[in-house]
Formats: structure tokens, sequence, C-alpha cells
């Protein structure tokens, strides 16, 4: 029994329609998917990932990976403390523990989670065993439950499941801002039939989508739903901006009066933009954008 229940999450999360010309020029309607007001601190994608995991974890040390302004290790960490877990972050960046800590790294710790920095080629091989097993060994959590970084593992891919069937019916298509991709692995496997899904990746790689076929083979069995990745809208890397992004973004807000969390979910509404401006979607398409998170602080 984690008390998951006494959390109250908002639950199918409200999907709200915009009016922007942008959209309406060609025909589209636009529409937010508000997993942003799942909860207040277990924020979007953050609930459908671990709510899963911290009932599999069953009252242990919940341990878990992050660079130093993960959302995920935030969410984690505001979880511990709600429900009276113990949890431990293992930060990239063994350098990080001699500096005072960002904002971020400082609500974890006030959220009770203890933190132990690694060297940043040890980060890079977290998930081999032996690797793994010297980390946790090191951070004196042997005999934690362990949550990959980005809270991505098979239980965390199900759990998104249910966005995808929150979605049927309501949109022709689905975009998403991706990182590890396990949020778009579970909302495209639960889409009805019809309905696409396209991700933004906010890393720059093009590896994801060998990624996004793993986790959806470890979860279900098969690659399934329609699902494309769009390569175009990184802009440098995780966390790099730039002007036009900024002024994007800060006109997006304005418009709409909505606060847009900058790492994800201002590239995807860019990347959503620019193809209703390409006109990639037929005239007539209802398009939902997830939104996975909300500004921090
Ligand atoms: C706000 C936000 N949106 C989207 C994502 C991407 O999720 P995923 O790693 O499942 O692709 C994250 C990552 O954790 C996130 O914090």
């Amino acid at each position: 029994m984690t008390g998951l229940d006494t959390l109250r999450p908002r639950l199918p999360s409200p999907l709200q329609e915009l009016s922007d010309p942008r959209f309406a020029r060609h025909g589209l309607r636009l529409l937010l998917k508000r997993d942003d007001l799942i909860h207040p601190e277990l924020i979007g994608n953050k609930w459908r990932k671990l709510a899963p995991n911290l009932t599999a974890a069953a009252g242990r040390t919940v341990v878990t990976f992050g660079g130093a302004y993960s959302n995920h290790l935030r969410a984690t960490a505001a979880a511990g403390r709600l429900l009276g877990l113990p949890t431990v972050g293992v930060v990239r960046g063994e350098e990080l523990a001699d500096r005072p800590l960002n904002p971020s790294l400082a609500r974890c710790t006030a959220d009770g989670m203890r933190l132990h920095f690694v060297d940043r080629p040890t980060y890079r091989r977290k998930a081999e065993p032996d690797t793994l097993a010297r980390v946790l060994r090191a951070a004196q959590a042997e005999d934690a439950y362990v949550v990959p970084e980005g809270g991505s593992n098979s239980l965390a891919v199900r759990g998104c499941r249910a966005l995808g069937e929150e979605l049927s019916g309501r949109a022709d298509a689905v975009a998403i801002a991706c990182g590890t991709g396990g949020t778009l692995a579970g909302l495209a496997a639960g889409l009805a039939p019809g309905m696409r899904c396209l991700g933004v990746p906010v890393l720059k790689g093009g590896f994801l989508s060998a990624d996004i076929e793993s986790l959806q083979r470890r979860a279900f069995g098969a690659r399934c739903g329609d699902w494309t990745l769009d390569d175009r809208f990184h802009f440098g890397g995780y966390a790099r901006t730039t002007p036009e992004l900024d002024a994007f973004t800060e006109d997006f807000e304005h418009r709409h009066g909505l606060p847009v969390e900058r790492l994800y979910v201002a590239k995807l509404l860019y990347g959503l933009v620019t193809l209703a401006e390409e006109g990639a979607f037929a005239r007539g398409t209802a398009v939902a954008a997830v939104v996975t998170g909300r500004p921090f602080p």
C-alpha cells in the first residue's frame, strides 16, 4: 500500500481547445492535453510513469537517476515526501558534489531525497549490472527499488498507455515531446486505430526510434501504434535554445495565458506550429499536443 490513492490525481486530465490562427487558417484544430494538471507535484508524464513504480516499490527505498536539472528527480523526491518513502537520487557529475546545489537539486533534498553524485563515465554505464551494483553499494542503497533515468521502464510505458486511451476518439493526431521516448511508447500503444502519433525529440542524436521500438517490445511484446518522429526541433540538443525559440515561447505564453515548460513543451509547440504552416496536416485534422510539464520554478 503506497497511499497513491490519497494523492487524488486529476484523471483523465483535461483536454482544452485553443484558438490559434496559425492552425485555424489551415483548417486545423489545436487541442492541449493538460497532463500538467494531473497533480501539483507529480506533473504530467511523471504521474503516469511513477505511479506504477511506486506501487511496485511497496515501501522500499526508491533510487533513480538524473542530471542536475532533472524533472524526473524532482518528481521522485516529491513522491517520496508525499508517500513517506525514502528516495535516493544518483546525479550525473561528480564535480557537483562540491558546489552549492542548484534550485532543482535543492528542491530534491528539501523533499528528503539523498543525493549521490557519480562521474560521467560511471553514469553512462549505469545500466550495466556491475556498474549499477557498484553505484548502489556506494550509495548505500543495495536493497532499493531501482527506477531508470527518466523513469522509462516497462511499468512506466504501460502506465502511459492510459494517456493514449484518454485521447482515443478525441483527436486525429497526437504530438508529444520526447526525451527517452517512454511516454510516446505507451501513448502510441493506447491510441485507437486510425489515430497517429508524432514525437518531437528534444535531444540531438537520431537514436530514439530504435529505443522506442525496444521499449514497446519489452512492454507490449511488439512495436505498436502508428508513430513517427520529427528530428528537426531539438534546437541543438537538451536544454539548448535559440533567441527564435525563446521569442516563440514567450509569444505563445502571451497569446494563450499558459506558462510553457522550456525543455520539452516549448520545442513541441514550435514543431507543431511549423508543421501546420508547412501543410503537414490535412484540413479538418484535430491535433492534440500533450502538455507533459510545467515550468520550474
Ligand atoms: C516535461 C517533460 N516532457 C516530456 C518528457 C519526455 O518524456 P520521455 O522521457 O518519456 O520521452 C520529460 C522527461 O522526463 C519531461 O520532463
